[in-house]
């Protein structure tokens, strides 16, 4: 069984979805889930599935992210995880940090990467007249947004679409995409997973 680590920083729909794929003969289990934020309300659903949870508050390190990463490396290790999976986890981590997860860490992000790095995609997305949207799930590298695809959903975007109304039609494609990379990379498979129109 491969570890599995989960960092959050909101709701944690993401990581619900991560978490209740992890059981018969997936290859994973969860063994913890991190949040920066201490009111994350994932917290309380990862405990609610017996899950541990940790806090590394990141306002606890004032113009201090080497302490930071620091911090959150050590509470990483102390669960040995295989594999770390960033779900809507919102702080920047720095080249050296991500370095040091490189070949075991994952993150799902609201667009069709190589577009839209960074905050603010659905808008983005709108504001281009892009027809199609969607989200990606891809290998962390010391890159922002930038290592290799594992998955990609695309969405339709309409006329009336704002921000709000995409954010809603690609979050379900979010829940279903990062699961199904997740069981194809725990057991070495990086075929691109394809969801959507
Ligand atoms: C998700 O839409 C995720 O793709 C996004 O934050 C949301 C978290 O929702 N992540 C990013 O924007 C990363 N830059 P959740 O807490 O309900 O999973």
């Amino acid at each position: 069984m491969k570890r599995v680590a989960i960092l959050i920083s909101g709701g944690g729909s993401n990581m619900v979805s991560l978490v209740d794929d992890m059981t018969g003969d997936h290859p994973c289990r969860p063994v913890l889930v991190l949040s920066n934020v201490p009111e994350a309300g994932g917290l309380a659903k990862a405990a609610a599935r017996g899950i541990e949870t940790q806090v590394i508050d990141h306002t606890q390190f004032p113009k201090d992210r080497v302490a930071f990463e620091a911090a959150l490396h050590a509470t990483l290790l102390a669960a040995s995880p295989d594999i770390v999976c960033l779900a809507g986890f919102m702080r920047i981590l720095s080249p050296e940090f991500m370095a040091k997860w490189d070949g075991k860490m994952l993150n799902i992000h609201p667009s069709l990467l190589p577009k839209y790095r960074g905050l603010h995609t659905h808008q983005r997305a709108i504001d281009a007249g892009d027809a199609e949207h969607g989200c990606t799930v891809h290998e962390v590298t010391a890159e922002l947004d930038g290592g290799p695809v594992l998955g990609q959903a695309t969405v339709a975007i309409s006329a009336g679409d704002t921000a709000e109304t995409l954010a809603a039609k690609v979050l379900p494609f979010e829940h279903q995409l990062y699961p199904a990379v997740l069981r194809r990379y725990a057991q070495g498979d990086r075929t691109i997973v394809r969801l959507g129109t």
